[in-house]
């Protein structure tokens, strides 16, 4: 999508679709809406009105002008009557982009100028909606739609907020790219997206961004002692690879952090083997490696001033004669043993390793993992929801704040050390599941937080959040993309930009 910046009047905007926001509550037309509906000769007023059009997010109602405005159509969506409210902006770009791309525009104007949003603020989150709600993963479809929306212009009239919304722009199409990246990889199906292919992958990204890049081979990662990340690799034909990407800023670092991504390429659960319908859609489990491929093609367009690595331990997780056996024992780099008692309880094996690299190679200020962890957070928290357990309360605030300016639903979830009973092995340092029933989430992260090595971290469990069965507000059935934009918006609270 080619995006761009519009600075006539509404009555002067030249595409195929304008689209135009209107908030729930307001009996007069807007000064811009009502500019519009003058030309049209009061035609949009009397449509809006016989729709029953009251600006409820989600609403659009439309009229082709017939050439009484240089714009072939007009859609007006609804706001909602929340004030400041970016989320209300971008899903109205989605559901309008959607309705102008199905009537056969080719290009949208958006002016969705949304009550207490800053023209910055605005213009990215007009954009990010745009993008992400018109997104499709149709390569391997033969018949793809000839429906698309090539261009979209930001409609910012006003001179001295022009500047911003340029910028706002910009960064809307930097973390809708990033997020469409992050969807494309979770949607290729795992006989493409391999261990390998990851690598592949990361780095073609760190070439284009001149980022720093590690591969480690099994072999490697062996002599580092990351025993517990072997195992779960043990028992595929495709070769284990943990990725390791470095963003440096030109400028003094302010921080140093790292994050990780669950990179399960396919997870069948192993010996442990998970029934057909559990197996079905378990590519999807390297979610999280795919959020932090998405943050970094993003992090060298956006100069921000922290060191941020990027870890995954990728690999599949199969069943064979050479898999990992429930009862095994295996010694992760830090030094602790863990008792195998099941082997689909495999992502928290590879993210200890991962997290133990971190902590003894890297030595950051902070951590965040996102992983498709465990069924447990879907029951706890359903698909609409992320949980997020925090050792400090400050990253907790940065996150979850990060996550509320994205516009992406999480939770904190506690960290009860009650339930560490319920890992302890009698013949290992750990069992890597509970021998207590429920908390299965919980008790994941609990896990995971003796490799961390005490410093501050924040565990992020997308299970329920990374693949959607139906359409939603940002996007179509499939993968969400999610974690890649609250990562961004976490790396620039830290930067102190925004
Ligand atoms: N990848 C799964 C978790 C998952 C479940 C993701 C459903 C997405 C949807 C994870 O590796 C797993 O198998 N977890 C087990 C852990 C159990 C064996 C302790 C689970 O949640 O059932
Ligand atoms: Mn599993
Ligand atoms: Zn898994």
């Amino acid at each position: 999508m080619k995006l761009s910046l519009d600075s006539r009047g509404l009555t002067e905007v030249r595409t195929d679709a304008l689209i135009v926001g209107r908030h729930s509550g307001e009996p007069k037309l807007s000064p811009a809406l009502a500019a519009l509906d003058k030309q049209l000769g009061g035609l949009l007023g009397k449509v809006m009105t016989a729709e029953r059009f009251e600006g409820k997010p989600g609403q659009v109602s439309q009229i082709h002008t017939e050439g009484r405005l240089p714009a072939t159509r007009v859609l007006v969506a609804g706001l909602g009557s929340a004030k400041g409210d970016a989320e209300a902006v971008r899903r109205a770009a989605s559901t309008a982009s959607r309705r102008a791309r199905d009537l056969g525009a080719k290009s949208a104007a958006g002016y969705l100028a949304a009550a207490g949003l800053s023209p910055r603020a605005r213009a990215q989150a007009t954009v990010e909606g745009s993008m992400l709600g018109t997104y499709r993963f149709d390569k391997y479809l033969k018949e793809k739609s000839p429906k698309s929306l090539d261009a979209f212009a930001v409609v910012e009239p006003e001179r001295r907020s022009q500047d911003a919304a340029e910028a706002g722009m910009r960064a809307g199409g930097i973390w809708a790219a990033a997020t469409c990246l992050a969807r494309d990889l979770v949607n290729e199906p795992a006989n493409v997206v391999t261990p390998a292919y990851l690598a592949k992958r990361a780095q073609e990204i760190a070439r284009s961004g001149r980022l720093g890049l590690k591969v480690l081979e099994r072999e490697d990662c062996h002599k580092l002692g990351m025993g517990a990340y072997v195992g779960v690799a043990q028992g595929s034909l495709e070769p284990p690879k943990f990725i390791h990407l470095t963003y440096r800023p030109k400028q003094r670092a302010r921080k140093r952090v790292v994050v990780i991504g669950k990179g399960i390429t396919f997870d069948s659960g192993g010996l442990d083997l998970k029934p057909a319908d559990g197996m079905y859609r378990m590519k999807d489990d390297m979610s999280g490696a795919a959020a932090v491929l998405g943050l970094f093609s993003a992090l060298p367009k956006l100069a921000l001033p922290v060191e941020v690595h990027g870890l995954i331990a990728a690999t599949e997780n199969m069943p064979s004669g050479t898999a990992q056996r429930p009862g095994d024992i295996v010694r992760a780099m830090n030094g602790l043993t863990i008792e195998i008692g099941n082997t689909d309880a495999e992502g928290r094996l590879t993210l200890a390793d991962a997290l133990a690299y971190a902590d003894k190679e890297i030595k950051p200020d902070e951590m965040v993992d996102l992983a498709t962890l465990t069924g447990a957070i879907v029951v706890a928290l359903g698909m609409g929801l992320s949980g997020v357990f925090v050792t400090d309360d400050g990253l907790a605030e940065r996150v979850l704040g990060a996550a509320e300016t994205a516009g992406e639903n999480m939770w904190r979830m506690p960290l009860h050390d009650e339930y560490k009973d319920g890992i302890k092995s009698d013949i290992a340092d750990l069992n890597n599941i509970s021998s207590q029933r429920g908390g299965g989430a919980i008790v994941a992260g609990l896990f995971m937080r003796d490799f961390t090595g005490g410093r501050p971290w924040a565990h992020l469990d997308i299970a329920g959040t990374a693949f959607t069965e139906r359409e939603v507000p940002l996007g179509p059935k499939g993968a969400t993309g999610v974690g890649v934009r609250t990562l961004l918006a976490y790396l620039h609270a830290l930067a102190g930009k925004r």
